[in-house]
């Protein structure tokens, strides 16, 4: 329908740092997200609803157009390629740095080495570019044990404050991104829904602009 907004969103990190911008922007919640198990939920706002979905599927529903808008993290973006959607804003929030990790006490292999991470595309990208061979080992998540146990010489992950890769021996190695949460658009809604959308992005912008 041409005057209904829907919005996908994660739960998680997220969620609670999108909520504040979208309350701004006139969206909140007619349930209670973290109690609720439904995955369509209303809002109090006349014409948008939201769709809690998964991290990595957000780019997914909105390219589809299964949901008009969504938020997702860069590195999400940056490893499901960016067809079909329009990145209109940074909200600057769920920051963090995509990076090669390795062993504190070792230097990066010689050759060609072992790489664990969830992050595929991003990884073997960032070693082909460096001109480094590596084998990528793809994993769900916990990409810091694999070093630990011989999986892998290296991993590829965010880091924030870099107490998970302390508390596991590892040290950052290469920084590949940095990363923060961006609103992303369906390109056909965006034409069909012009107006709804164009509030969306000016109001969530200012928000974005107070809480810096
Ligand atoms: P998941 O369950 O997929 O790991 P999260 O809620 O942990 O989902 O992370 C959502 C997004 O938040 C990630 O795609 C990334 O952009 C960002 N992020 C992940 N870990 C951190 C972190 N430790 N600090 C800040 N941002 C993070
Ligand atoms: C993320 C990421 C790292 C950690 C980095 O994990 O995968 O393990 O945060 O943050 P830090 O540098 O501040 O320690 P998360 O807490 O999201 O756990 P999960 O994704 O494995 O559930
Ligand atoms: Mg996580």
């Amino acid at each position: 329908m041409k005057n209904q907004l829907t919005i996908a969103l994660s739960k998680g990190r997220i969620l609670d740092e999108t909520l504040p911008l979208l309350k701004a922007a006139g969206i909140e919640p007619a349930e209670d997200l973290k109690k609720s198990r439904k995955l369509i939920i209303p809002t109090h706002h006349p014409h948008v609803n939201l769709l809690i979905v998964r991290t990595t599927d957000v780019p997914t529903y909105v390219e589809y157009g299964a949901a008009d808008a969504g938020v997702s993290g860069k590195d999400v973006l940056l490893e499901h390629g960016a067809h079909g959607l329009y990145e209109p804003l940074d909200l600057k929030i769920a920051r963090c740095r995509l990076m090669t990790a390795g062993p504190v006490d070792e230097r990066p292999q010689f050759g060609r080495r072992r790489v664990a991470t969830k992050f595929v595309n991003i990884a073997k990208r960032f070693y082909a570019a460096q001109g480094q061979q590596a084998e990528i080992i793809k994993l769900y998540g916990s990409m810091e044990l694999a070093p630990l146990v011989g999986l892998a010489d290296e991993i590829v992950d965010v880091v924030d404050t870099g107490n998970t890769l302390r508390a596991n021996g590892l040290a950052p190695r290469e920084l590949i991104a940095h990363v923060s949460a961006r609103l992303i658009i369906n390109k056909a809604a965006m034409k069909i829904k012009h107006q709804l959308l164009q509030t969306l992005i000016q109001d969530l912008e200012s928000a974005v602009n107070k809480q810096e």
